[in-house]
Protein backbone atom coordinates (compact mmCIF):
# COMPACT_ATOMS: atom_id res chain seq x y z
CA UNK A 1 0.00 0.00 0.00
CA UNK A 2 1.75 3.45 -0.80
CA UNK A 3 0.90 6.23 1.42
CA UNK A 4 1.19 9.20 -1.04
CA UNK A 5 1.81 11.62 1.38
CA UNK A 6 4.85 10.28 2.96
CA UNK A 7 5.98 9.14 -0.72
CA UNK A 8 10.06 8.96 -1.07
CA UNK A 9 11.43 10.18 -3.91
CA UNK A 10 15.24 8.94 -4.43
CA UNK A 11 17.64 11.83 -5.39
CA UNK A 12 18.87 8.78 -7.81
CA UNK A 13 19.82 4.94 -8.22
CA UNK A 14 19.94 2.81 -4.96
CA UNK A 15 22.14 -0.24 -4.96
CA UNK A 16 20.71 -2.57 -1.64
CA UNK A 17 23.91 -4.70 -1.43
CA UNK A 18 22.41 -8.18 0.29
CA UNK A 19 19.18 -8.65 0.42
CA UNK A 20 18.37 -11.13 3.48
CA UNK A 21 16.14 -10.69 6.42
CA UNK A 22 17.67 -6.89 6.78
CA UNK A 23 17.77 -5.63 3.49
CA UNK A 24 14.33 -7.53 2.24
CA UNK A 25 12.54 -5.94 5.38
CA UNK A 26 13.99 -2.35 3.93
CA UNK A 27 13.32 -2.91 0.67
CA UNK A 28 9.95 -3.38 1.58
CA UNK A 29 9.72 -0.33 3.46
CA UNK A 30 10.55 1.53 0.51
CA UNK A 31 8.24 0.06 -1.94
CA UNK A 32 5.59 0.90 0.73
CA UNK A 33 6.33 4.25 0.72
CA UNK A 34 6.14 4.72 -2.97
CA UNK A 35 10.29 4.34 -4.04
CA UNK A 36 9.94 4.08 -7.81
CA UNK A 37 11.26 0.28 -8.01
CA UNK A 38 13.14 1.87 -11.81
CA UNK A 39 15.64 3.43 -9.58
CA UNK A 40 16.38 0.26 -7.18
CA UNK A 41 18.59 -2.28 -8.15
CA UNK A 42 19.63 -5.58 -6.09
CA UNK A 43 22.73 -7.84 -5.32
CA UNK A 44 22.37 -10.82 -3.76
CA UNK A 45 23.93 -14.08 -4.80
CA UNK A 46 21.08 -16.41 -3.63
CA UNK A 47 17.86 -14.65 -3.38
CA UNK A 48 15.32 -16.59 -2.24
CA UNK A 49 12.21 -17.31 -4.38
CA UNK A 50 9.61 -14.94 -2.89
CA UNK A 51 12.51 -11.95 -3.24
CA UNK A 52 13.04 -13.58 -6.52
CA UNK A 53 9.30 -13.16 -7.43
CA UNK A 54 8.69 -9.70 -5.90
CA UNK A 55 11.52 -8.50 -7.76
CA UNK A 56 10.29 -9.88 -11.20
CA UNK A 57 7.11 -8.25 -10.53
CA UNK A 58 8.21 -4.95 -10.12
CA UNK A 59 11.74 -5.07 -12.66
CA UNK A 60 13.81 -4.66 -10.68
CA UNK A 61 17.60 -5.57 -11.75
CA UNK A 62 19.10 -8.78 -9.55
CA UNK A 63 22.55 -8.91 -9.92
CA UNK A 64 22.79 -6.30 -12.81
CA UNK A 65 26.10 -6.87 -14.62
CA UNK A 66 26.41 -3.04 -15.48
CA UNK A 67 24.04 -0.06 -13.38
CA UNK A 68 24.19 3.84 -13.55
CA UNK A 69 26.24 5.32 -10.54
CA UNK A 70 24.25 4.85 -7.42
CA UNK A 71 23.81 8.08 -5.02
CA UNK A 72 23.14 5.55 -2.33
CA UNK A 73 24.46 2.20 -1.77
CA UNK A 74 22.68 0.11 1.36
CA UNK A 75 25.13 -2.23 2.67
CA UNK A 76 23.37 -5.03 4.34
CA UNK A 77 25.37 -8.29 4.48
CA UNK A 78 26.82 -10.40 7.21
CA UNK A 79 29.62 -8.69 9.31
CA UNK A 80 31.96 -11.92 8.01
CA UNK A 81 32.29 -10.60 4.09
CA UNK A 82 32.34 -6.69 4.51
CA UNK A 83 35.81 -6.76 2.88
CA UNK A 84 34.78 -8.61 -0.59
CA UNK A 85 31.41 -6.55 -0.16
CA UNK A 86 33.30 -3.53 -0.09
CA UNK A 87 35.68 -4.18 -2.98
CA UNK A 88 32.67 -4.89 -5.06
CA UNK A 89 30.77 -1.86 -4.07
CA UNK A 90 33.80 0.01 -4.46
CA UNK A 91 33.31 -0.52 -8.40
CA UNK A 92 30.04 1.07 -8.20
CA UNK A 93 31.20 4.27 -5.84
CA UNK A 94 31.43 7.78 -7.05
CA UNK A 95 31.88 11.20 -6.01
CA UNK A 96 28.62 11.57 -5.53
CA UNK A 97 27.32 8.45 -3.55
CA UNK A 98 26.46 7.85 -0.06
CA UNK A 99 27.16 4.46 1.58
CA UNK A 100 25.03 3.10 4.62
CA UNK A 101 26.31 0.55 6.25
CA UNK A 102 24.27 -1.70 8.74
CA UNK A 103 26.71 -4.09 9.71
CA UNK A 104 26.76 -4.71 13.25
CA UNK A 105 30.48 -3.88 14.29
CA UNK A 106 31.85 -2.30 11.45
CA UNK A 107 33.50 0.76 12.47
CA UNK A 108 33.76 3.77 9.97
CA UNK A 109 37.44 3.54 10.14
CA UNK A 110 36.98 -0.46 8.25
CA UNK A 111 34.25 0.74 5.87
CA UNK A 112 36.53 3.54 5.20
CA UNK A 113 39.19 1.92 4.65
CA UNK A 114 37.75 -0.88 1.87
CA UNK A 115 36.24 1.88 -0.03
CA UNK A 116 37.70 4.78 -2.08
CA UNK A 117 39.17 7.95 -0.58
CA UNK A 118 36.61 10.71 0.69
CA UNK A 119 33.70 8.02 0.44
CA UNK A 120 30.54 9.08 2.10
CA UNK A 121 29.63 7.27 4.68
CA UNK A 122 27.00 6.76 7.96
CA UNK A 123 27.32 3.54 9.75
CA UNK A 124 23.27 2.80 11.25
CA UNK A 125 22.56 -0.07 13.67
CA UNK A 126 18.31 -0.86 13.01
CA UNK A 127 17.26 -3.75 14.65
CA UNK A 128 14.26 -6.36 13.55
CA UNK A 129 11.13 -4.63 14.29
CA UNK A 130 12.03 -2.74 11.09
CA UNK A 131 10.22 -5.58 9.43
CA UNK A 132 6.80 -4.37 9.99
CA UNK A 133 8.31 -0.97 9.47
CA UNK A 134 8.77 -0.41 13.68
CA UNK A 135 12.26 -0.70 14.38
CA UNK A 136 14.50 2.46 15.38
CA UNK A 137 17.72 3.32 13.73
CA UNK A 138 20.89 4.67 15.16
CA UNK A 139 22.82 6.88 12.91
CA UNK A 140 26.86 8.13 12.85
CA UNK A 141 27.77 9.43 9.52
CA UNK A 142 32.09 10.39 8.81
CA UNK A 143 32.96 13.78 8.23
CA UNK A 144 32.60 13.48 4.58
CA UNK A 145 28.63 13.73 4.48
CA UNK A 146 26.56 16.28 3.31
CA UNK A 147 23.50 18.00 5.48
CA UNK A 148 21.21 17.28 2.83
CA UNK A 149 22.93 13.09 2.52
CA UNK A 150 22.16 12.70 5.92
CA UNK A 151 18.62 14.02 5.88
CA UNK A 152 17.81 11.93 3.44
CA UNK A 153 19.44 9.13 4.80
CA UNK A 154 17.34 9.37 7.41
CA UNK A 155 13.78 9.57 5.37
CA UNK A 156 15.18 6.34 3.92
CA UNK A 157 15.66 4.85 7.51
CA UNK A 158 12.20 5.89 8.66
CA UNK A 159 11.01 3.31 6.15
CA UNK A 160 11.86 0.87 9.09
CA UNK A 161 10.57 2.86 11.77
CA UNK A 162 12.04 5.81 14.06
CA UNK A 163 15.25 6.96 13.80
CA UNK A 164 18.06 8.78 15.99
CA UNK A 165 21.44 10.29 15.29
CA UNK A 166 24.78 10.26 17.38
CA UNK A 167 28.04 12.28 17.08
CA UNK A 168 30.33 9.94 18.73
CA UNK A 169 30.33 6.60 16.69
CA UNK A 170 31.71 4.75 19.99
CA UNK A 171 28.41 4.58 21.58
CA UNK A 172 27.26 2.65 18.74
CA UNK A 173 28.22 -0.34 20.99
CA UNK A 174 25.63 0.99 23.95
CA UNK A 175 23.12 1.18 20.89
CA UNK A 176 23.81 -2.00 20.22
CA UNK A 177 23.40 -3.69 23.76
CA UNK A 178 20.37 -1.62 23.78
CA UNK A 179 17.67 -1.25 20.76
CA UNK A 180 19.64 -3.72 18.18
CA UNK A 181 20.00 -6.90 20.63
CA UNK A 182 16.82 -5.35 22.80
CA UNK A 183 14.42 -6.83 21.17
CA UNK A 184 15.55 -10.19 22.25
CA UNK A 185 15.37 -9.27 25.68
CA UNK A 186 11.37 -8.39 25.14
CA UNK A 187 11.02 -11.99 23.33
CA UNK A 188 12.57 -13.36 26.65
CA UNK A 189 10.49 -11.65 29.14
CA UNK A 190 7.49 -13.35 27.39
CA UNK A 191 9.29 -16.54 27.60
CA UNK A 192 9.75 -16.06 31.09
CA UNK A 193 6.25 -14.64 32.13
CA UNK A 194 4.69 -17.49 30.42
CA UNK A 195 7.51 -20.26 32.37
CA UNK A 196 5.80 -18.46 35.25
CA UNK A 197 2.76 -18.63 34.74
CA UNK A 198 3.13 -22.63 34.87
CA UNK A 199 3.98 -23.12 37.74
CA UNK A 200 1.58 -20.75 38.95
CA UNK A 201 -0.22 -23.57 38.06
CA UNK A 202 -1.78 -22.37 34.32
CA UNK A 203 -1.83 -25.10 31.55
CA UNK A 204 0.78 -24.08 28.92
CA UNK A 205 -0.92 -22.83 26.50
CA UNK A 206 -3.28 -20.47 28.36
CA UNK A 207 0.28 -19.53 30.06
CA UNK A 208 1.82 -18.49 26.80
CA UNK A 209 -0.95 -16.72 25.41
CA UNK A 210 -1.42 -14.54 28.50
CA UNK A 211 2.15 -13.55 28.22
CA UNK A 212 2.20 -12.95 24.49
CA UNK A 213 -0.61 -10.29 25.01
CA UNK A 214 0.68 -8.66 27.35
CA UNK A 215 4.45 -8.39 26.23
CA UNK A 216 2.82 -7.31 23.05
CA UNK A 217 -0.15 -5.18 24.47
CA UNK A 218 1.69 -3.56 26.77
CA UNK A 219 3.99 -2.35 23.91
CA UNK A 220 1.69 -0.94 21.87
CA UNK A 221 -0.43 0.91 24.12
CA UNK A 222 3.43 2.44 25.60
CA UNK A 223 3.90 3.36 21.76
CA UNK A 224 0.43 4.74 21.21
CA UNK A 225 0.40 6.36 24.76
CA UNK A 226 2.32 10.44 25.17
CA UNK A 227 3.03 9.12 29.41
CA UNK A 228 6.15 7.76 30.44
CA UNK A 229 6.95 4.35 30.90
CA UNK A 230 7.11 4.74 34.85
CA UNK A 231 4.39 7.02 34.57
CA UNK A 232 1.77 3.59 32.80
CA UNK A 233 3.44 1.29 35.21
CA UNK A 234 2.28 3.95 38.23
CA UNK A 235 -1.08 3.88 36.37
CA UNK A 236 -1.28 -0.08 36.85
CA UNK A 237 -0.26 -0.23 40.77
CA UNK A 238 -2.47 0.34 43.46
CA UNK A 239 -0.80 0.63 46.83
CA UNK A 240 -1.01 -3.32 48.34
CA UNK A 241 -2.62 -4.59 45.35
CA UNK A 242 -1.17 -7.57 43.85
CA UNK A 243 1.03 -5.80 40.97
CA UNK A 244 3.08 -4.39 43.96
CA UNK A 245 3.72 -7.15 45.54
CA UNK A 246 5.39 -8.38 42.04
CA UNK A 247 7.49 -5.24 41.31
CA UNK A 248 8.38 -4.95 45.43
CA UNK A 249 10.44 -8.60 44.00
CA UNK A 250 11.81 -7.06 40.62
CA UNK A 251 12.33 -3.23 41.87
CA UNK A 252 14.57 -4.91 44.68
CA UNK A 253 18.40 -3.71 44.57
CA UNK A 254 18.82 -7.06 43.13
CA UNK A 255 16.15 -7.28 40.36
CA UNK A 256 15.36 -6.32 36.91
CA UNK A 257 17.13 -3.01 36.64
CA UNK A 258 20.49 -4.60 38.16
CA UNK A 259 20.11 -8.01 36.06
CA UNK A 260 19.45 -5.00 32.91
CA UNK A 261 22.72 -3.32 33.49
CA UNK A 262 24.62 -6.34 33.45
CA UNK A 263 22.82 -7.68 30.33
CA UNK A 264 23.97 -4.72 28.53
CA UNK A 265 26.97 -4.04 30.21
CA UNK A 266 28.15 -7.99 28.48
CA UNK A 267 26.62 -6.86 25.44
CA UNK A 268 28.34 -3.71 24.70
CA UNK A 269 31.45 -5.39 25.72
CA UNK A 270 30.86 -8.21 23.40
CA UNK A 271 30.13 -5.21 20.42
CA UNK A 272 33.43 -4.11 21.08
CA UNK A 273 35.20 -7.05 20.93
CA UNK A 274 33.61 -7.93 17.70
CA UNK A 275 34.27 -4.23 16.40
CA UNK A 276 37.88 -5.39 17.18
CA UNK A 277 37.87 -8.43 14.89
N1 LIG B 1 18.92 -8.98 11.98
C1 LIG B 1 19.11 -8.02 12.89
O1 LIG B 1 18.48 -7.94 13.93
C2 LIG B 1 20.11 -6.94 12.65
C3 LIG B 1 20.06 -5.78 13.43
C4 LIG B 1 21.01 -4.76 13.17
C5 LIG B 1 21.96 -4.94 12.18
N2 LIG B 1 21.98 -6.10 11.48
C6 LIG B 1 23.01 -6.26 10.48
O2 LIG B 1 22.38 -6.45 9.23
C7 LIG B 1 23.23 -7.24 8.42
C8 LIG B 1 22.38 -8.28 7.71
O3 LIG B 1 21.73 -9.08 8.69
P1 LIG B 1 20.56 -10.06 8.29
O4 LIG B 1 20.00 -10.57 9.57
O5 LIG B 1 19.68 -9.40 7.29
O6 LIG B 1 21.43 -11.21 7.59
P2 LIG B 1 21.02 -12.19 6.39
O7 LIG B 1 19.57 -12.49 6.47
O8 LIG B 1 22.00 -13.31 6.40
O9 LIG B 1 21.24 -11.27 5.11
C9 LIG B 1 22.47 -11.11 4.45
C10 LIG B 1 22.22 -11.31 2.96
O10 LIG B 1 23.39 -10.97 2.23
C11 LIG B 1 23.55 -11.98 1.22
N3 LIG B 1 24.94 -12.01 0.72
C12 LIG B 1 25.93 -12.89 1.02
N4 LIG B 1 27.03 -12.59 0.32
C13 LIG B 1 26.75 -11.49 -0.43
C14 LIG B 1 27.49 -10.71 -1.35
N5 LIG B 1 28.78 -10.96 -1.63
N6 LIG B 1 26.86 -9.67 -1.94
C15 LIG B 1 25.61 -9.37 -1.66
N7 LIG B 1 24.85 -10.09 -0.79
C16 LIG B 1 25.42 -11.12 -0.17
C17 LIG B 1 23.15 -13.22 1.94
O11 LIG B 1 22.95 -14.29 1.04
P3 LIG B 1 23.18 -15.80 1.56
O12 LIG B 1 22.11 -16.05 2.59
O13 LIG B 1 23.05 -16.63 0.34
O14 LIG B 1 24.56 -15.84 2.18
C18 LIG B 1 21.87 -12.76 2.62
O15 LIG B 1 20.76 -12.78 1.75
C19 LIG B 1 24.28 -7.87 9.33
O16 LIG B 1 25.53 -7.30 9.04
C20 LIG B 1 23.85 -7.51 10.72
O17 LIG B 1 24.96 -7.19 11.53
C21 LIG B 1 21.07 -7.09 11.67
Amino acid sequence: MTDRKSSLVLPGPLLLVGAGKMGSAMLQGWLRMGVDPGLLYVVDPQPTPELKAELDKRSIPLNPSAMPEPRIVMLAVKPQILKPALAAISLHVGKGTLVISILAGATLGALDAGLPPRTAIIRAMPNTPAAIGRGVTVMAPNAEVLPEQKAFAARLMEAAGEVAWIGDENLMDAVTAVSGSGPAYVFYLAEAMAQAGVKAGLPPDLAAKLARATVSGAGELMHRSDLTPEVLRKNVTSQGGTTAAALEILMAPDGLEWLMNQAVHAAAQRSRELGRG
